[in-house]
């Protein structure tokens, strides 16, 4: 088999066999095929696309080109859920405690901040002490002993991928949906979970920008997954703005705390509790509805507020900062965004406040960067709120006040003003089956 059959055969437009792909992804993971000719193939797949059997191919390879996990000693159903990225999307921090509180297991396996998204392993590295490395022995004890473990991506899982999305990321091929989703979905099964929950961002702030994509996205997806053997939902949610109205680390943690306080802004109690029936769902915890109406009674009880404890005691946090969020270290200075025109905010571009974000110190631009867990954003308006002229939209904290400037310009550069009430947008587009 040659590498200038393969990339010829996609160019023109063919169909790619099973024995094809699994030469292509044998190559760039053993490094026998240049980066040239991978990228000519990315490209290819890039204008010629491909079927969903080749995509569930290629996912699958992916997959099996580094280790897996074996999770069978855990006892119960072990659902999960899994973001495309966002910015402000605290989700997993609400969510994995709320069902882990009703008796299904959540066994997560969690990434850090990608571009200009955030990730969950570095806000929970907010939590003085939390430990988001465990041995395999002590992650399955723990998901044995409390239902809950949240940890980084440590091992090699789809070495594969990380060759591909480097060069992706280099030749302009990331946009390519079998791509993202073989991405995507070869990490997510390396992961042995029964149930997956998807949530597929939509909008300014995400990888996909249109509802349309996202809606194919999703049921690529989905396919994909259950081809895998799992039980799959997508839910395609608004990424045009950001979700809560904090944007960080530690202060999206406090958010996160409050949310499961019952105090937490109204679009990610939304969203949290919706994400939280369908996992329960898919673990045979009722009909979605049934299965809210337990979710809601998780955080009305403090059942859920007390599994995050329990989480963090467990992996050697200081508990403490969740019983009362003032104890949080806060950003040495403070600085408020003023409006400069009075008017309501019609759109918010949300890549634009995650760099915003990531300027002030909350996440990197290289993989050594050390984070400042109290920098970022709080939003004081957001999309469809009215202004004052010189009203504050935004409170910028960080422990570097060099950064205020550039941060500030971003974000007033990202917000559009008018003198109309812009129409509400839905904060959930889609749930795909
Ligand atoms: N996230 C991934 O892991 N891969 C992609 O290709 C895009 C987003």
């Amino acid at each position: 088999m040659r590498m200038y059959d393969i990339i010829k055969k996609k160019r023109d437009g063919g169909e790619l066999t099973t024995e094809e792909i699994d030469f292509f992804i044998r190559g760039v993971t053993d490094g026998s095929i240049p980066d040239y000719q991978t990228s000519a193939l990315c490209m290819a797949i890039y204008y010629r696309g491909m079927s969903v059997r080749e995509t569930c191919d290629l996912t699958f390879a992916v997959r099996d080109s580094g280790e897996k996990v074996d999770f069978s000693s855990i006892r119960g159903i072990r659902v999960d859920k899994h973001s495309t990225g966002g910015v402000g999307d605290k989700t997993s921090l609400v969510v994995a405690p709320i069902v882990a509180s009703l008796g299904v297991k959540v066994a997560k396996m969690s990434g850090r901040g990608l571009g200009h998204t955030g990730g969950t392993v570095d806000k929970l590295e907010a939590i003085e002490g939390f430990c988001t490395t465990l041995s395999d022995a002590d992650f399955i004890r723990q998901v044995n002993d409390i239902g809950l473990a949240i940890v980084g991506q440590s091992r090699q899982f789809a070495p594969a991928d990380k060759k591909l999305y480097a060069l992706r990321d280099v030749t302009a091929t990331v946009d390519s949906m079998p791509l993202i989703a073989a991405s995507i979905m070869g990490k997510k099964l390396a992961a042995d979970d029964d149930c997956i929950v998807l949530d597929v961002k939509t909008g300014s702030g995400s990888f996909m920008k249109t509802v349309e994509q996202s809606r194919a996205l999703a049921r690529l997806m989905v396919d994909i997954g259950k081809n895998a053997g799992k039980r799959m939902k997508a839910l395609i949610t608004n990424m045009d703005r950001p979700l809560g109205n904090a944007i960080g680390n530690a202060i999206e943690v406090i958010e996160a705390v409050e949310t499961l306080r019952g105090n937490g802004p109204e679009d990610l109690t939304e969203v949290c509790l919706t994400l939280a029936a369908h996992m329960l769902s898919l673990a045979d915890m009722g009909t979605p509805d049934e299965a809210l109406a337990l979710a809601k009674r998780a955080i009305a009880d403090g059942s859920a507020l007390a599994k995050l404890k329990e989480c963090v005691a467990a992996q050697g946090g200081n508990v403490r900062l969740i019983e009362d969020t003032n104890n949080f270290k806060r950003a040495k200075y403070s600085h408020a965004v003023v409006s400069p025109a009075r008017g309501y905010i019609a759109h918010a571009d949300t890549e634009a406040y995650g760099l915003a974000s990531l300027a002030l110190g909350a996440g990197r631009n290289t993989v050594e960067d050390e984070i400042d867990f109290s920098a970022g954003i709080v939003l004081n308006k957001k999309t469809g709120d009215f202004v004052e002229e010189s009203e504050t939209i935004a409170t910028l904290f960080s422990d570097n006040a060099a950064a205020f400037p550039a941060a500030e310009q971003k974000l007033l550069a990202a917000t559009t003003l008018q003198a109309v009430k812009p129409a509400d947008e839905p904060l959930i587009y889609d749930i795909i089956e």
